[in-house]
């Protein structure tokens, strides 16, 4: 139906009958002329409509917007005064000599050129997707599974499909459920990822799996998580996490500097400890110099402890951020960033201003000037090397709260001054995750999952003290963002057994659950490791998006649902009796 694509058009077709379809764009109507931008999936190209060619020009005043069109005409070369050099098409016009109205269109019922309010944008997520900025980022991901499918094809990996009717893998979230037929009372689960039976694959001699694969968690969603969601999903046997990383970096700097032109150096490597004691996160955004500075041994005598009110049975921790330059802060902006901390559960917030770091207390104005000394001054200037004009930010309570409170008051400030580096790209990898942590019910639950090998430890040690076991496992961080997670596998049967202990999960259980791993890796399981990126958010950050749902053609809502199709949505009883299901009202 169509020689040409509306914004491959340039001046090199001019004089040439072109024949193109798309949607009304924009319609200009100057009495002797009607301007349209005619518009497809390649960009826009102004079509003109001249009142002296009377049954087209008439035709053409029943146009409206996003009207669907095929208009043949000829390219000229636009005036010199009405060029466009914004638009690529904008040094030419098409007279129009045919059209062709395909459908009309009802005026829409959301303006996609604007930003609207979500609810409209994702009931009408077909027209929402007309808008340019959105299909530019569907196109970029189809560049980067391209890429990633190239890659990985030259490197020998299969791409391996796995089922979506499976059975629960715990990778930390609620599943998915779907009911059985023929079974009732049993349910398939959908996969959180295919975490097992990659696994299975490598104990079938696959040696280099991958997929693009969609995963699903029913967890609480944020900007960056969606409940179904796309990984990239690799596994290989005898590759220790050395390498498995190093290929990963292959393939993360591949897709940077081809995308866009972005040469990244070698990935840092970060210990988990270190990651939260700098950072007070295990996915730090490194295009941000503040650094958490653990000042705990300068208050440790009782004076302190009473004044910060430290619970000494508690893991406690005493830590500050310095901020060049921050004595500028007003008093109002301080009590902003105290209410700030005060939703990661601080419940005070201390400062310490420095005016002139060379005559102790008369050079400071703080918060807590009433209780310190020159001495106990003197020490936090030395550990913190504060020149003059710096502010100092110091949070006293339990260690995770330290960490999770100033590392995102980190964040916050970094934003608000301007300290965060732009328009660059900071990964690293964090390592040497701990094995274990204790839930809220005192139990160990795995940092990643229960198949992750530990790093060399004595079985002895490993029973008695879970807590100290440090997991081969390797998280990869770009600008903030968790981009991907992997691990070196347990091959061997009866540790997997003892891990199974530790978490508790009873030897039926285990069975009922994993019987099929159990028994599989007493067949010769090679050693073998893997990682998962995720692929929207590699999507996200090179396409500069803020919301996960912006690379996602059809996203759900915060509360998982989808608005277009009205899902989920309710099954008639019918239906529901064949699957031998009975609803019960949710108690309010
Ligand atoms: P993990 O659970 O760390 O590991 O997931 C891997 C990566 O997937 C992305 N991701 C998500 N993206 C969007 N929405 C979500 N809800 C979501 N959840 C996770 C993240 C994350 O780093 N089986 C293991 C991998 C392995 O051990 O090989 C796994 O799934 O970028």
């Amino acid at each position: 139906m169509r020689t040409q694509y509306c914004g491959k058009i340039r001046a090199t077709h001019l004089n040439k009958i072109v024949t193109l379809c798309g949607w009304v764009h924009k319609i200009r109507n100057f009495g002797q002329f009607i301007f349209i931008d005619m518009r497809d999936l390649t960009g826009l190209v102004q079509i003109i409509f001249e009142s002296q060619k009377n049954i087209i020009f008439k035709k053409a005043l029943q146009l409206r917007s996003e009207f669907c069109v095929q208009i043949t005409g000829i390219v000229r070369e636009r005036d010199e005064k009405n060029k466009n050099f914004k638009i690529l098409t904008g040094e030419i016009e098409i007279l129009a000599i045919k059209l062709n109205i395909l459908n009309i269109a009802k005026s829409l019922p959301l303006d996609y050129m604007n930003n609207n309010h979500d609810d409209s944008r994702l009931k009408y997520r077909y027209l929402d997707l007309r808008r340019f900025s959105i299909l530019e980022n569907l196109k970029i991901r189809n560049q980067i599974t391209y890429l990633i499918r190239k890659f990985m094809t030259k490197k020998n990996f299969l791409d391996i499909e796995t089922p979506i009717l499976t059975k629960s893998t715990p990778e930390g979230a609620r599943d998915y459920l779907v009911p059985s037929r023929n079974y009732h009372g049993k349910f398939y689960a959908l996969p959180q990822s295919p975490q097992l039976f990659k696994q299975l694959l490598m104990i079938a001699g696959i040696d280099r799996y991958y997929q693009i694969v969609k995963c699903f968690r029913d967890e609480d969603l944020r900007s960056d998580r969606q409940p179904e969601f796309t990984q990239v999903d690799i596994e290989v046997s005898f590759m220790n996490s050395h390498k498995i990383r190093n290929l990963t970096e292959k393939l993360i700097k591949n897709i940077w500097s081809k995308i866009i032109n972005f040469n990244l150096n070698k990935f840092p490597k970060l210990s988990f400890r270190e990651s939260m004691k700098r950072y007070g996160s295990d996915k730090p955004d490194l295009r941000n110099p503040i650094e958490i500075i653990d000042v705990s041994n300068i208050f440790k005598n009782r004076k302190f402890i009473l004044f910060f009110n430290i619970n000494l049975k508690k893991n406690s921790r005493i830590a500050l951020l310095c901020i060049s330059g921050g004595c500028d802060l007003s008093r109002k902006k301080i009590d902003e960033y105290v209410e700030y901390v005060k939703k990661y559960d601080a419940q005070k917030l201390f400062y310490i201003k420095i005016k002139k770091n060379d005559i102790g207390l008369k050079g400071i104005d703080s918060s807590i000037k009433k209780i310190l000394d020159e001495d106990v001054l003197k020490k936090i200037l030395d550990k913190t090397n504060a020149k003059n004009g710096d502010i100092l930010f110091i949070i006293a309570d339990e260690e995770y709260i330290v960490n999770k409170s100033l590392g995102m008051l980190r964040l916050k400030l970094g934003i608000d001054l301007n300290i965060t580096e732009k328009n660059t790209w900071k990964p690293l990898w964090i390592v040497d995750f701990p094995m274990f942590y204790k839930n809220d019910q005192g139990n160990f639950s795995s940092i990643h999952h229960p198949f992750t090998a530990i790093k060399k430890m004595d079985l002895k040690k490993l029973k008695n003290s879970p807590e100290s076991a440090i997991s081969d496992s390797y998280d990869l961080v770009i600008n903030g963002y968790e981009i991907g997670g992997g691990s070196v596998r347990i091959h061997d049967v009866k540790m997997q057994k003892i891990v199974f202990d530790i978490l508790g999960i009873k030897k039926s259980i285990q069975y009922e659950k994993f019987g099929f791993l159990i028994e599989a890796l007493k067949y010769g399981a090679p050693p073998h490791a893997g990682i998962a990126l995720g692929l929207d958010r590699i999507v996200m950050l090179l396409t500069n998006s803020t919301n996960i749902r912006d690379v996602i053609a059809f996203p759900k809502t915060t509360s998982a649902a989808c608005l277009m199709t009205d899902s989920p949505s309710i099954l008639n009883p019918v239906t529901l009796k064949e699957l031998g299901i009975k609803i019960f009202k949710k108690k309010i």
